[in-house]
This record gives structure tokens, sequence and C-alpha cells, in this order.
């Protein structure tokens, strides 16, 4: 097997983390290869905040329910999309391409040997809300997802293979 496709093989999500710091320069890394995403007409409807603050990060930690090892990240990106980029493509599609910037994102941290999980914010209201408030995003920008990224408490976590045959059909259903 090569290397790219191990990788994706090995991805899973890591929700424990050591405290190690994740360096600047490797979150702008993560961010461009999440900006490397396809997207529809190419019209890139995404925006990203990087949260490095600790007080932030314990913040929403405690305010998302479903991202509470937000308080053990070293960083976290939130991947935003902007529907009022383009009045056509983006309203439609921001959401399909920001989760392809997201996927992106997750691989680039884990080929760094980092951990992330996606943890979600949108469609709901009120985690949409939260993030908004913590983030200082504009009315128009949308929340997607917040990923808290760190180094992987446990060294020893491998994926689980999610291969199914049935969801797999040749030619039709
Ligand atoms: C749209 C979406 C929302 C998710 N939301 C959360 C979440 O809020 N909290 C969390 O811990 N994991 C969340 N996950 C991660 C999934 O639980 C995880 O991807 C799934 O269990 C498969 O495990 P793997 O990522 O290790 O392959 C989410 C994943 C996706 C794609």
């Amino acid at each position: 097997m090569n290397s790219f496709l191990d990788l994706l093989f090995t991805r899973h999500s890591v929700r424990e983390f050591t405290g190690e710091p994740v360096s600047e320069e490797d979150l702008e890394t993560i961010v461009r290869v999440g900006m490397a995403a396809p997207s529809a007409v190419n019209i890139q409807p995404w925006a990203f905040v990087i949260i490095t603050d600790r007080a932030e990060l314990d913040s929403l930690s405690a305010k998302l329910p479903y991202a509470k090892m937000l308080d053990k990240a070293s960083a976290a990106i939130v991947v935003c999309g902007n529907p009022e980029k383009d009045p056509q493509f983006a309203r439609k599609f921001w959401v399909v391409d920001c989760a392809a910037a997201t996927e992106n994102i997750l691989l680039a941290v884990h080929s760094l040997g980092y951990g992330a999980v996606w943890t979600a914010v949108y469609p709901e209201e009120k985690r949409i809300d939260i993030v908004r408030k913590a983030c200082g995003l504009p009315d128009t920008i949308i929340p997607l997802n917040v990923i808290p990224i760190g180094v992987p408490r446990n060294k020893d976590a491998r994926a689980v293979d999610k291969f199914k045959e049935e969801n797999i059909h040749w030619n039709t259903w």
C-alpha cells in the first residue's frame, strides 16, 4: 500500500490529548491543506478560525457538550461557511465544500502526527450561536464544526476497519 492510502486508512477521531503544543507553523499548514479542497465552481465559500487561546478553548469546552475534549486540546480550528460569497453556488454548496475542507484538515493533522475530531456545530442553532459569540463571527458566517487538535494521548489507538461489502454496488443497485 502506498503511504497516502495508509494515511487515509489510519486516520481516526482522537478525543484525548497530552496537552503538548501544536506549532503555529503546523496550524498554518493544516489550514492551507483545508483550502486545497475542491469546491463547487471553485467558489471556496469557507473561512477558518484558528484558536490557540487557552481561555477560549476552555470556555468553548464548557459550553459545547459534544466538544468537551477542547479543554485538553492545544488548538482548534473552526471551519466556517460563507453562504453569501456567491448567491447561487455558495448558498447551495457551502456545507458540502466545507465538509471537503474539513476532511482535508483531519488528514493533514494526522499526517503531521497530531490527532483531531470533527465536533458538530451546524445545523444546531444553539451551538451556532455559542461558537458565533465565542469567535466573534459576523451574522452571515456559519460555523460548520469545531476541530480540537492536539498530540494524541493514546499512541496505541488504531483506526477501525469500516469496510462493508454491502455498501458497494457495481453498475446498478
Ligand atoms: C458530521 C459529523 C459530526 C460529528 N460530531 C461529533 C461530535 O460532536 N463529537 C465527537 O466527539 N465526534 C463527532 N464526530 C466524529 C464521529 O463520531 C466519528 O467520525 C465516527 O465515530 C467515526 O470514527 P472515526 O472518525 O474514528 O473513523 C462527528 C463526525 C461527523 C462527520
